[in-house]
């Protein structure tokens, strides 16, 4: 059985595909005009059942790693499309996990002035979270997620059977942006995701409901404010602290676990600060801290936290860091908060005490 979504962008409508079949009708489907980008490790692995896919003239095989992200690589990308016979009458596919994405978006957006592309995500991240809302970030040198686009896909797959090779820290990392997603909804929607949580890891029809609840939630979010100026920024919630996180310890922490204990951070810094009661600290802490075990006491560096947290991109001047933290009701929003000697003395308190906890 088919389902889809439609979504609203500035480039017009595009339908993200719930489709357990997707690889076998992507397989038997005739290529014309059309590339593959596809992340290299889910290549071997489904080297059978994409045998089709691998064996056409113009395929591109990426290693899913954050050096192979940036611009620096481009020259590469755009060589092997080029010589490939690109024409913007083309369309990219891109087979893989929020790295292969933000490649190929990018690479969709600017060659030729941009070109159609599809995407079959094939992480949880991806298939939760970011195979919808436009956004692809690429690194230059050290500087992380710099530039980038807004530039929806045309159409999207998710099938499920993906995820059967994804290992518990990839599938935890995907989990961590669904925990995210259904902390924006309510504490009420949160209360449901953490009430099932033992099932997610071993019901896969608990989790793909909790796919498909998490991109419903993030839906109007994204046609009503593609491109992050206002409602939209509250999805950054456990970001600011993840990307800090992500970046003390050499993206040593997969990016939704980052998010997991980034949220945990922000509910205790609302407390630590009276900006809302413990209660919200308390009654999200002990799915979040399943969620990031095993990095409960991987050791996060004050100094190189602090740093990252300081050159956000979301803050405003440098005497603030702009975070989302929960209010008084579980609500969140987006605060301005002095980044002073207590905000840092909090954080350490948080990372080298509370977390383990
Ligand atoms: N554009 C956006 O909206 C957006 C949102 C969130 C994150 N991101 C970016 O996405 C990246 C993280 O993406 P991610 O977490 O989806 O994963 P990823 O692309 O980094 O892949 C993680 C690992 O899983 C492997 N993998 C992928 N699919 C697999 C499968 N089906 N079976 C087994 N292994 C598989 C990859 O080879 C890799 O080793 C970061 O660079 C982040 O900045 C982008
Ligand atoms: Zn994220």
């Amino acid at each position: 059985v088919s389902d889809k979504m439609i979504v609203q962008s500035h480039k017009g409508p595009y339908t993200a595909f719930f489709d357990p079949d997707a690889i076998g009708k992507l397989n038997a489907a005739s290529f014309d005009g059309v590339h593959f980008i596809i992340d290299a490790h889910v290549a071997e692995l489904y080297a059978n059942e994409l045998d089709n896919v691998l064996a056409h003239g113009s395929v591109l095989r990426i290693v899913a790693i954050e050096d192979n992200k940036s611009l620096e690589k481009m020259p590469e990308y755009v060589g092997h499309l080029v010589a490939s016979g690109i024409r913007r009458d083309h369309e990219l596919i891109a087979i893989g996990g929020g790295i292969i994405q933000d490649i190929t978006c990018f690479l969709a957006a600017t060659l030729l002035r941009g070109v159609r592309w599809q995407l079959y995500p094939t992480t949880l991240l991806a298939q939760a979270d970011s195979c919808i809302g436009s956004k692809s970030s690429i690194n230059v040198a050290a500087a992380k997620n710099i530039v980038g686009t807004f530039t929806p896909p045309n159409e999207v797959h998710i099938c499920g059977a993906f995820l059967d090779t994804l290992d518990e820290v990839d599938l935890r990392s995907g989990i961590g942006e669904i925990l995210k997603v259904h902390a924006i909804d309510s504490p009420a929607s949160f209360a449901t995701l953490a009430a099932d949580y033992g099932k997610l890891l071993s019901d896969r029809g608990v989790l793909n409901h909790y796919i498909r609840r998490a991109l419903e939630i993030k839906h109007p979010f994204i046609e009503t404010d593609e491109f992050d100026t206002g409602p939209r920024n509250i999805f950054n919630y456990g970001h600011t602290f993840g990307h800090a996180i992500e970046a003390a310890t050499d993206y040593g922490i997969p990016h939704g676990i980052g998010v997991t204990i980034g949220m945990d951070m922000a509910n205790f810094v609302a407390a630590r600060t009276g900006r809302a009661p413990e209660t919200h600290f308390d009654r999200m802490h002990p799915t979040l801290k399943a969620n990031f075990s095993g990095f409960e006491n991987t050791d996060v560096p004050l100094p190189g936290f602090l740093a990252a947290i300081s050159k956000d991109k979301k803050n405003l001047g440098s005497g603030s860091v702009t975070i989302i933290i929960p209010d008084q009701d579980g609500v969140l929003e987006k605060v301005q908060r002095a980044n002073d000697s207590e905000f840092a003395d909090i954080c350490s308190a948080y990372l080298t005490d509370v977390r383990i906890s």
